[in-house]
């Protein structure tokens, strides 16, 4: 059985001063108007890493009120894209500068790898960064060839102030699949991290500053959802939301935007993907992709491949394989090297995955391993497998956002595609198979966003992100990304020897 490690050899990992804990408004690091403070939490240990600045409205306030500044009469927007891109390379080179602190703040916050916030998560939000710095200077409009000897051109101008609101499961990565576009578009922006994870959002905003991002371009405002973070959703000098989250705060998002100012929103949400492998796929890789697909990031991930639908002929084979996988996989410190996996983020998740596990158990669905919270302390589960999954269980249809895999059977393509469709979510979907007119058909019958084939957790900045159905709306990553932060305007002039001239 996969247990938590429960040696100390973590204490070998030199932890960092924790350094920002206050809001950043302005260029300025602040308390909160109200004077109050929250507790971030070490999840190996449940023990309290740092108090840090609880924001609520009045400090959102503030920050709209730098950004709306910033944007109207700054240097950001006005300044050339090449400046700008200059300025967003310069601070990209200083997350690198600084990559070890920020990924060791990061594993200590979210629970996360060590080796993998090193070596994945904190470059890549520097990588993020350049590749919008690098279109920062491509921002073209076009020109109009229209009627009645009439010219036209289209400008894209920043939308203006953006809030954007930022989950904990990859606190950096995915601030910065947001951040890095805003500011390559001239937006300015309020951000609003995880309560649960913030730090290296106040950490981010410190090199933002040494950069020389101009003051009231990046604010950072840490506190919890239903304050905070409505009162950004809410505001009337905000333009624009982009927010990474669950379905159901998503939709509070947009009935705020609704009733305050109809600022554009961006959605990336929930999912509940499939992973659909065929009878010619080689087992032993199918399981390999299958345990990666769901088990990566503790299944904290949006994409998470929650749902694996074997085909008939060699589900046996692989329900007995992935057990035996699942076993190997090592629950333990997310700062030791050999460790697979990490404690869930907080209590609230940690029993919440608990509370789906009995109630999968409850519905009928076979438990094959796993099921259980370990170690002593901490916010650690198995790795978790259930068979005979029926797709309107509980389990089959919601996100349980933890390290628990639903295994179904299907018989025919078509079943298998129809029971891949069966769901709410659209995040996305992988195929294994070696038969490319299954895999063609496949994907353009799965309704999702993203469909990987013979590969799982896979994307790239140019590779554009989002969802279908209740996964939301709306493109991350690629140029799709940039224009989220764009907005065109037309202007149309007589040409010299037009009748209005
Ligand atoms: P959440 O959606 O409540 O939190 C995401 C962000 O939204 C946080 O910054 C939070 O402070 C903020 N927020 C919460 N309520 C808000 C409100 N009323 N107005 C504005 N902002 C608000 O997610 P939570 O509660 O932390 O996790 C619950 C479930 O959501 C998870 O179990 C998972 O299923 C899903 N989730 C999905 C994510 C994804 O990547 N798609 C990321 C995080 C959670
Ligand atoms: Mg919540």
């Amino acid at each position: 059985m996969a247990s938590r490690e429960s040696d100390d050899r973590s204490a070998k990992v030199k932890l960092p001063a924790i350094k920002f804990t206050k809001l950043f408004i302005d260029g300025q690091f602040v308390d909160a108007v109200s004077g109050r403070v929250f507790d971030t939490i070490d999840p190996r240990t449940e023990e309290v890493i740092a108090q840090i600045a609880e924001g609520d409205k009045a400090d959102v306030d503030l920050a709209v009120k730098a950004a709306r500044a910033a944007f109207d009469h700054g240097p950001w927007p006005q300044m050339s894209g090449s400046e700008r891109g200059r300025l967003l390379m310069k601070f990209a080179d200083l997350i690198d500068q600084n990559a070890d602190e920020l990924a060791t703040l990061e594993a200590l916050d979210a629970g996360r790898l060590l080796t993998l916030t090193k070596c994945i998560d904190i470059p890549c939000t520097a990588d993020c960064l350049r590749y919008y710095a690098g279109a920062a200077d491509k921002i073209h409009g076009e020109t109009l060839k229209m009627p009645q000897a009439m010219l036209g051109h289209t400008w894209r101008e920043p939308v203006g102030v953006a809030g954007l609101i930022v989950p904990w499961n990859f606190p950096s990565f995915l601030l910065f699949a947001c951040l890095a576009p805003a500011l390559a578009a001239g937006c300015t922006v309020v951000v609003k991290p995880a309560e649960q994870a913030s730090l290296n959002a106040l950490y981010n905003a410190h090199l933002a500053k040494l950069a020389g991002i101009p003051d009231g371009v990046l604010n950072v405002i840490t506190g919890f959802g239903p304050t905070a973070g409505a009162a950004i959703a809410s505001h009337m000098d905000v333009d624009k939301i982009s927010f990474t989250g669950s379905t159901e705060v998503g939709r509070s998002i947009m009935e705020a935007a609704a009733r305050s100012n109809l600022k554009s929103v961006t959605l990336e949400l929930g999912g509940k993907s499939p992973l659909i492998i065929f009878d010619d796929a080689d087992v032993d890789m199918a399981v390999d992709l299958a345990r990666t697909a769901i088990f990566f990031n503790k299944g904290e991930a949006c994409m998470a491949g929650s749902r694996a639908l074997v085909q008939e002929a060699i589900y046996d084979e692989f329900v007995r394989k992935s057990i035996v996988k699942a076993k190997e996989w090592v629950v333990g410190d997310p700062f030791e090297p050999h460790v697979n996996q990490g404690p869930q983020i907080d209590r609230k998740q940690f029993e919440k995955v608990l509370a789906y596990i009995e109630h999968g158990k409850r519905e009928g669905a076979t438990l094959l391993t796993g099921g259980r919270a370990c170690g002593e302390k901490g916010f650690y589960i198995e790795p978790t497998i259930f068979a005979d999954v029926e797709d309107d269980m509980m389990i089959a249809k919601d996100e349980i956002f933890g390290p628990v895999l639903c295994i179904m059977k299907f018989k025919s393509m078509e079943e298998g595609i129809a029971k891949a469709n069966k769901s709410s979510y659209g995040l996305a979907a992988g195929v294994v198979t070696k038969d490319l007119n299954v895999a063609n058909t496949v994907a353009r019958s799965i309704k999702a966003g993203m469909v990987l084939i013979n590969c799982y957790h896979m994307g790239a900045f140019d590779c554009p992100f989002g969802g279908y159905k209740m996964s939301g709306f709306g493109r991350t990553f690629g140029l799709h990304g940039l224009d989220n932060f764009l907005q065109v305007k037309s202007v149309v002039t007589p040409l010299f020897n037009s009748p209005w001239h």
